[in-house]
């Protein structure tokens, strides 16, 4: 994952720019001024249509109080560039070796993760990150634990495809041509892609798979969950007063509905993407975290920005354990004595410093007093945020039948 984007998008050809961001607020003042104006019948006016209504399959539920994400407009949504993105997310046949697919490490019943601390490419490589959960994905303004930068899905999802250092699914210029011809021989495949990208005379190329596989995680949205239900014990809720007091201090970098940061909808005009140190490490009590993985700092070099990373969607959490960037904290309860003590003490071995003394680590990160009734509280607040319709929603599942699957 230590592919800088740049290099990326300079390899496949594919332009990262800022239209996502700038776009969006530019096309709503344009169309209101349409509106305002009588001229209904504008290109403009269909085009944002066209970004989002056409996707019965991208849909929000009545209880969670969610609104669109919004959607880039060189990739407006589609049903059929969903269904295709589907198939392609489960199918190893977008691997260049043909052994892995992106579900390796994003399996639908842990919300999209692994299980792993740090999961394999296709090569055999370890990575140095944990495999993130794509619940709500659509909604981060920001993509990875750590880049300020990858603020487009499309952008970040050309990293497993096709980034070398280290390899995922392992897709480079000598076999890309190979691993299209492998859809287009596939009959069911030769009308998936032509009904996902009906304009295009060849629709099998490297940018329409990624359009397509955008597509569908963006689709994947969390909304069902029993706190989105009201159906939380009376524990649970005792919790989230925890979970929203200024002693405990979690909603400041966990907030909004997707208990995250930086969350972009549609409706968002300006973006914030905010990045914190919460005391894992402080190697050689100068702050320092592991050279692997130094968050926000290895974008910026600003010592500031060392540790920093987005604060990640607590939905769905109970389901994908190891937690951290680097899935370092085993269980939930050893996460909450973590912010508890303040940050993390590491007494012995390779990483060894005081996390809580780090001096880039967030003032919200300080240290609380906890009763083992209170911890109870805020587990079951956390639990309260799973989804159990969300891990087995078909629209979502393994499109193959299962010897196809694996
Ligand atoms: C070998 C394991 C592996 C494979 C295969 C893989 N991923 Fe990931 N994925 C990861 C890891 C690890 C991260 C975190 C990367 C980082 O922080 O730099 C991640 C991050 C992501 C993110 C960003 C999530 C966020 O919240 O910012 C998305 C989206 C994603 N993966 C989608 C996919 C898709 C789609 C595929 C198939 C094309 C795929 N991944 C294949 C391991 C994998
Ligand atoms: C200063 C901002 C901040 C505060 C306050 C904060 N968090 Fe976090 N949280 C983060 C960041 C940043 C990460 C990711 C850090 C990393 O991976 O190195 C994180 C990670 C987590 C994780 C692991 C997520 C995963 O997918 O692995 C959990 C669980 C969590 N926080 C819960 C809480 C709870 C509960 C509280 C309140 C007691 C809290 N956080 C307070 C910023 C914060």
């Amino acid at each position: 994952m230590s592919v800088p984007a740049k290099d990326v998008t300079r390899r496949t050809g594919y332009v990262l720019n800022n239209r996502f961001v700038l776009n969006k607020p530019a096309s709503f003042l344009i169309i209101l001024l349409l509106l305002l104006s009588g001229c209904r019948e504008s290109s403009f006016d269909s085009n944002l249509e066209q970004n989002v209504d056409d996707a019965s399959l991208l849909r929000l539920s009545a209880q969670g109080g969610f609104v669109l994400p919004a959607i880039p407009e060189e990739n407006p949504i589609s049903d059929a560039k969903i269904t295709l993105g589907r198939h392609l997310f489960y199918d190893t046949r977008l691997s260049g070796n043909e052994t892995q697919s992106c579900e390796s490490c994003h399996e639908q019943a842990l919300a999209f993760t692994d299980g792993k601390a740090l999961p394999q490419g296709s090569m055999g490589h370890t990575l140095v990150l944990n495999s993130q959960t794509l619940t709500n994905v659509a909604y981060n303004g920001s993509y990875t634990w750590w880049n300020p930068i990858l603020i487009r899905m499309e952008d970040q999802l050309f990293i497993p495809m096709t980034g070398d250092d280290p390899v995922e699914l392992g897709i480079n210029d000598a076999n890309t041509q190979a691993v299209l011809q492998r859809f287009r021989d596939d009959d069911n495949y030769q009308s998936l892609f032509s009904q996902a990208f009906p304009d295009d005379s060849d629709p099998f190329s490297l940018v329409n798979v990624n359009f397509a596989l955008a597509s569908f995680t963006r689709s994947l949205i969390s909304d069902r969950s029993a706190f989105d239900k009201g159906e939380m014990s009376e524990s649970a809720r005792r919790g989230e007063a925890l979970f929203f007091s200024e002693k405990m201090e979690c909603f400041h970098c966990h907030n909004g509905f997707n208990f995250s940061s930086s969350t972009v909808t549609e409706n968002t005009r300006f973006p914030e993407r905010v990045f914190f140190n919460n005391g894992l490490y402080n190697l050689n009590s100068n702050g320092s975290y592991p050279d692997a993985i130094q968050g926000k700092f290895k974008v910026t070099n600003d010592w500031n920005d060392m540790g920093a990373f987005r604060p990640p969607t607590l939905r769905n959490i109970e389901l994908t354990a190891p937690y951290m960037h680097d899935g370092s904290i085993a269980t939930l309860g050893e996460v909450l004595d973590m912010y508890a003590a303040g940050g993390r003490n590491i007494e012995s071995g390779e990483f060894s410093g005081d996390g809580r003394l780090n001096p880039f680590k967030s003032d919200f990160v300080s240290g609380f007093e906890m009763t083992p009734e209170e911890k109870q509280d805020l587990l079951n607040f956390l639990f309260s945020l799973t989804d159990n319709e969300f891990i087995t929603d078909p629209r979502f599942s393994n499109p193959f039948p299962s010897e196809l699957s694996e």
